[in-house]
């Protein structure tokens, strides 16, 4: 690479990563963000989602938390209702417009209970088109089970490959590439068993990138946080998950990335804000990288449910909105409070 792309990658990596602020997933596929509408009864039309995510980014003040939004192939060519496209209306609140680009996880041939990212084919001119578009960063996810068995070394490397190379196609386009490589909550396996895959994933991705020649300055890593299955029995405290989940961190990420930004994974908004907050007070000052949120769920949960697809409902679910990205900004410096739940501020 030479040094200016160097640099507007850099310069990319320090808008998403500004102190106060962190990343909103919006780029749930059709088949997900269906299920999700079909949960609440919300009609699964392309016009439905495009009213939703018309929602999302014409929420008055979002730009004081979000620093970037990653955004689905689908709402990349969307407008809103007056025909701004929606990435502009982001660009005009200084948002950093993100595309997802991986195709999904399928099944593993020959790994039972195992799953590959698959969108490699292609990749580097629909990453043209896209940073034609306006995006500036990309993500690329590879999912990661926990079970009897696995997850196998077959399944951590061949996962852990993908990434790196779409991390460098990304970098060769001029888009930061997050690369998330998650590991599942479901299961009802230990914290200790969360902490001691996410080191193995971690260090696969990392060996991975290494030898691809990706460029660390210029990636956000998006982990999992380490916490223990949804069905296990212990259910470790904030203070324990923060330290497990920081400690594996700085066993594993190198210094020169400048920043990790959390999944929620399925956590309640309210889990992830405390657990991110704990994070930034138990180990102020000794993480060699910034560490946010680049959550979905976790910001967008309550927001969906009281909009129902109900225009009636556009206003109240924008507050919602807007609050639990303030919540997630507030953890992200160490300064969120369980009060802060109750604070739905009325400036909108
Ligand atoms: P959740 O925060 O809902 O886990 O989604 C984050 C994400 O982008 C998954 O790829």
């Amino acid at each position: 690479m030479n040094r200016m792309e160097t640099a507007d990658l850099k310069k990319t990596v320090a808008l998403l990563l500004h102190k106060q602020k962190g990343l909103l997933a919006m780029d749930e596929s059709t088949s997900t963000c269906n299920k999700r509408f079909e949960a609440l009864g919300i009609p699964q039309t392309e016009e439905y989602r495009r009213k939703y995510r018309e929602l999302i980014v014409t929420t008055p003040g979002l730009e004081e938390s979000i620093s970037g939004a990653i955004l689905f192939d689908e709402t990349i060519n969307q407008s809103i209702t007056d025909g701004t496209l929606m990435i502009d209306v982001l660009k005009q609140k200084g948002i950093v417009p993100g595309i997802k680009v991986d195709e999904g996880a399928v099944p593993l041939d020959r790994f039972p209970g195992e799953k590959i990212t698959e969108g490699l084919d292609g990749l580097g001119k629909r990453l043209a088109d896209y940073y034609a578009k306006g995006a500036r960063f990309a993500k690329w996810r590879a999912v990661i089970n926990i079970g009897e068995g696995i997850p196998t070394i077959t399944a951590i490397k061949t996962n852990a490959y993908n990434l790196a190379r779409y991390a460098v196609l990304c970098q060769q386009a001029g888009l930061v590439p997050i690369v998330e490589p998650e590991v599942l909550m479901d299961g009802n396996h230990s914290l200790q068993q969360c902490s001691e895959v996410t080191h193995q994933v971690l260090h696969a991705v990392f060996n991975a990138l290494f030898d691809q020649h990706v460029e660390f300055e210029g990636m956000i890593l998006k982990p999992n946080m380490v916490l223990p299955g949804l069905e296990s029995p212990v259910q470790d405290s904030i203070d324990v998950v923060a330290d497990a989940t920081v400690n594996c961190f700085l066993r594993c990420v190198p210094a020169a990335v400048p920043g990790i930004a959390f999944l929620s994974g399925g956590q309640s908004g309210q889990l992830a804000s405390e657990r991110l907050n704990a994070m930034h007070i138990r180990f102020k000052d000794k993480m060699p990288w910034e560490l946010t949120f680049s959550f979905s769920r976790a910001i967008q949960q309550p927001a969906l449910e009281a909009w129902k697809g109900d225009d009636n409902n556009v206003a109240i679910a924008q507050k919602l909105l807007y609050h639990r990205a303030w919540c997630n900004s507030m953890a992200r410096q160490g300064l969120y409070k369980p009060e802060m739940e109750k604070e739905i501020p009325d400036q909108l």
